[in-house]
């Protein structure tokens, strides 16, 4: 089945769980119908998108869906780990999981400049999600995608380097895009109708190169490690303060630099962390939240007595633009 490229002028905005409900029947059917007895192949981020396209395949053709989930060891601190929870464990879902981190960050190593960074990511990533997608290609004829409406209507969509492309002219699959008329809120319904847990459902956009952009320069373990670290750190207490979902994208950044401080009475030469956190409508343009005192300096407490290799702490009150989002 065919869906129309353009949202028809009369398609009901989906606000409510009934009408998410409606839309899931509705999809279900039509992907029987699209699938049939065939497989269905799907890069499986753990981002809202895809997370809700698995669902609707799982509940429409079950294990005909192949799900990989490509670990490229930039992940956030428990991201692989729920979505192997979430799909193989309760959904019963048909996943691969490929971690792929040292091959990654094999590649990754000396490499500065940012935009080299994000090219050899995405190549990799697209490397390895071929090498999962021969191993299967014989039997599968669908290539799932988690497109939304505004990835086609906005030439400069947000995820406009996420989607998987660039697959060689052999591996040329038909496109399932369940979701590809839903706006990002309408996504986030259908995905809680679909019994996704909320820390999937409400998750705050997460670029492609994840935290690869974030670890700034020439990544290396151990400053990756802090980094996760410290990022877990800051969404938990994001969390806690029931700001996720409120803020629009809150993480950790740690420069390739050192600064001093005193640690145990010893002079230390260690990383500054860098709290970035952004509210924006499309992400052209963004404002920094005024975060209340007591919590950033609980997240700074945290941080400093629990990530090794963390001297100093700051808030980055840099609006977009001059500033971009990311700090790479
Ligand atoms: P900037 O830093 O350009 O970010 O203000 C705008 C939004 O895009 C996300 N972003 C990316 N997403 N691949 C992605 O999939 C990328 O290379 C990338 N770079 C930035 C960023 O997190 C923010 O939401």
């Amino acid at each position: 089945m065919e869906l129309p490229s353009k949202r028809p002028d009369d398609m009901v905005r989906i606000t409510t769980p009934e009408l998410a409900q409606a839309f899931i029947d509705e999809q279900v059917a039509a992907l029987r119908e699209q699938v049939g007895e065939k497989n269905v192949l799907l890069a499986l981020s753990g981002g809202v998108d895809s997370s809700v396209v698995a669902a609707l395949l799982i509940k429409a053709v079950g294990r005909q869906l192949i799900c990989v989930h490509v670990n490229h060891g930039l992940m956030r601190a428990g991201e692989s780990e729920q979505v192997i929870d979430v799909f193989r464990n309760q959904m019963d879902a048909n996943l691969v999981y490929v971690d792929a981190t040292d091959r990654f960050l094999g590649l990754l190593e000396g490499v500065a400049e940012p935009e080299r960074k994000r090219k050899i990511i995405g190549a990799e990533f697209i490397r390895v999600f071929e090498e999962e997608a021969r191993k299967v290609a014989g039997d599968v004829s669908f290539l799932a995608q988690g497109t939304i409406y505004p990835d086609i209507v906005e030439s400069d969509g947000v995820k406009a380097h996420h989607n998987v492309g660039g697959l060689p002219e052999d591996l040329q699959f038909e496109l399932v895009e369940p979701v590809r008329l839903l706006y990002k809120d309408e996504v986030r319904v259908v995905g809680r109708e679909l019994g996704l847990p909320e820390s999937m459902v409400e998750r705050q956009p997460f670029p492609g190169p994840g935290l690869g952009v974030r670890c700034l320069g020439a990544i290396t373990r151990d400053r990756l490690e802090a980094l996760r670290a410290a990022d877990k750190i800051l969404r938990d207490e994001f969390d806690a303060a029931g700001l996720a979902g409120k803020v629009w994208q809150y993480f950790v950044v740690v420069p390739d630099m050192r600064a001093t401080g005193v640690r145990d009475g010893k002079r230390a030469y260690e990383w500054p962390a860098v709290i970035r956190a952004v509210n924006t409508v499309d992400a052209m343009t963004a404002t920094v939240p005024e975060l209340d005192w007591a919590l950033l300096k609980k997240i700074t407490d945290r941080i400093l007595a629990e990530v090794p290799g963390i001297c100093r702490v700051t808030y980055d009150l840099t609006p977009k633009p001059i500033g971009t989002i990311e700090w790479e």
